[in-house]
């Protein structure tokens, strides 16, 4: 098994298949002190930050320019009806971009539905918000501007009052050169997706000791690692250097009392079984950021782990993922609170340096078209990830997988869903018409797989 992993690790691209295989490695809780040298090499492989943040969208390449005007955007107020709220009112760099509210409260003080969540680590994100309905950080960033109960400002009159402004016309003519008006709602957007790109957690101790620095971490934040990854099953989904998957799950959080119930990614994709699954979010700087969770219901990281231990409402669309029954004794506890701590940057910590997002790759070269292709789930991963099809071609999708899919195409001349499918099923699409689109998993959306459609 040991020696399985560690090829794993060269090749390198076996980081969810070996998250998910450590427990097997880590001794049982308990016994386990300092980790062996093979459990320590799998986990540092698997936690390793990426050496630089995803490529740009092709049609917002992330310049300094760019980032910068989305910066100053972001903490704007005068970008609110009432000239008092910015971005930044609900999400504070101090508070790990979130607020320290267990709801969002609005322009008009009012309270929102849901917790601010974070905003660090989301070039990684292909949905955002709570429920995934936005796809991409552009599509995302108009929303709360206009939002009624969150800034209030119709764009429209927003755009016009910044392009009547010598200042903001200067910002945005650097930003975005070229012909035409420069003040435009898209190139907003833009701005603040570029800025939002560029927001990559600090390093912080745990990084330290991923890149080989034993003694970083002491002997019950390392005993925290091995729990996470182990008996207490987190890693599941909170998974790689930003602990998170991306995706949505059901973790049994009771519903709120009195208010209407919020059914999360369900509606978005309208499949109930996905009711009440809300998106992972990332760990990093997660000890700034309490309450808790979409509805903000647990205060403390103490009881985010009452509720895994113990506090889980069973029904039927709890996640398959999550553990069952999970016990964690006093130290096992501490230790992860320890461990989630390594996670954080310091208190005095000032906001890193912006990472600049490479240039959308050159496209890879052209597959042979073929007439069947047939596509793995396993892991919650699709093996290939191109395949190329003759027009008129069948894209068979098997769920070989221990969990649930919801698998989607979803572009202006092509839209296909598969419905909730099930362990053990296969969908079998023909398709028809030539062009180049993506596959995806409405659960667990970092799934995508690239289908060209093309003459041979
Ligand atoms: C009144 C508080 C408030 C303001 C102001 C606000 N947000 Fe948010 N933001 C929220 C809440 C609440 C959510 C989650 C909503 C949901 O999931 O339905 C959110 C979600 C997000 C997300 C998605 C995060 C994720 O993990 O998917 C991003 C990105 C974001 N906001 C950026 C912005 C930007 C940019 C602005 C300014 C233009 C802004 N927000 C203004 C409260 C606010
Ligand atoms: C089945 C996948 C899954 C597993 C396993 C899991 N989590 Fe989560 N975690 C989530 C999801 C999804 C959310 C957001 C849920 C919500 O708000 O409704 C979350 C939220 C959190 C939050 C709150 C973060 C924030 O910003 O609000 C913390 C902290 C957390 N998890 C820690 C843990 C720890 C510690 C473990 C192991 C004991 C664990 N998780 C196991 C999926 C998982």
């Amino acid at each position: 098994m040991r020696a399985r992993l560690l090829d794993g690790l060269l090749s390198g691209a076996l980081l969810v298949l070996l998250a998910a295989s450590l427990g097997a490695l880590v001794a049982p809780a308990g016994s386990a002190d300092a980790g062996s040298a093979a459990e320590d090499a799998a986990l540092r492989a698997a936690y390793r930050r990426p050496a630089e943040p995803p490529p740009a969208p092709a049609d917002n390449p992330t310049t300094a320019a760019r980032a910068q005007l989305g910066r100053r955007l972001f903490f704007d107020p005068s970008l609110s009806s009432t000239g008092a709220m910015s971005c930044s009112s609900c999400h504070q760099p101090a508070h790990g971009f979130s607020d320290g509210l267990p709801l969002a409260r609005g322009a008009g003080g009012k309270a929102l539905r849901r917790r601010s969540p974070t905003i660090w680590n989301l070039a990684w994100a292909p949905f955002l918000f709570w429920d995934g309905r936005a796809e991409g950080l552009e599509a995302q960033a108009a929303a709360p501007i206009e939002a009624h109960e969150e800034m209030g400002q119709p764009l429209e009159a927003l755009i016009a009052r910044m392009g009547g402004d010598p200042a903001w016309r200067a910002a945005f003519a650097a930003a975005f050169p070229g012909a035409g008006p420069a003040v435009t709602k898209d190139n907003l957007v833009r701005a603040l997706a570029a800025w939002e790109r560029t927001l990559v957690s600090p390093r912080t101790r745990f990084d330290a000791w991923v890149e080989g620095d034993d003694a970083a971490l002491s002997p019950a934040e390392r005993r925290g690692l091995s729990v996470f990854n182990g008996p207490a099953g987190c890693a599941t989904c909170h998974e790689g250097w930003a602990f998170t998957d991306h995706a949505f799950y059901d973790i049994g959080l009771p519903l709120r009392p009195g208010a209407p119930p919020d059914l999360g990614r369900g509606p978005v994709l309208g499949e109930a079984r996905a009711d009440h699954a809300f998106k992972t979010p990332t760990l990093r700087e997660a000890m700034r950021r309490a309450p808790y969770m979409h509805d903000g219901s647990l205060p403390t990281i103490e009881a985010v782990l009452d509720h895994y231990a113990g506090g889980v409402v069973d029904r039927p669309t709890l996640a398959p993922e999550l553990p069952r029954r999970l016990a964690l004794d006093a130290r096992q506890r501490a230790d992860l609170v320890a461990f989630l701590d390594t996670l954080t940057s310091a208190p005095d910590a000032a906001l890193p340096e912006m990472a600049t997002p490479p240039a959308a790759p050159a496209p890879p070269p052209g597959l042979a078209p073929v007439a069947r292709a047939r596509v793995s789930q396993r892991n919650r991963q699709f093996a290939p990830l191109r395949v190329a099809l003759v027009p008129g071609g069948t894209l068979e999708i098997v769920n070989d997988d221990t969990t649930a899919h919801n698998i989607r195409i979803d572009s202006p001349d092509l839209q296909r869903n598969s419905g909730i499918q099930d362990p053990g099923q296969t969908v079998s699409w023909r398709i028809p018409t030539a062009g180049r689109y993506v596959a995806f998993c409405g659960i667990h959306p970092k799934m995508r797989l690239e289908v060209t459609v093309a003459a041979p």
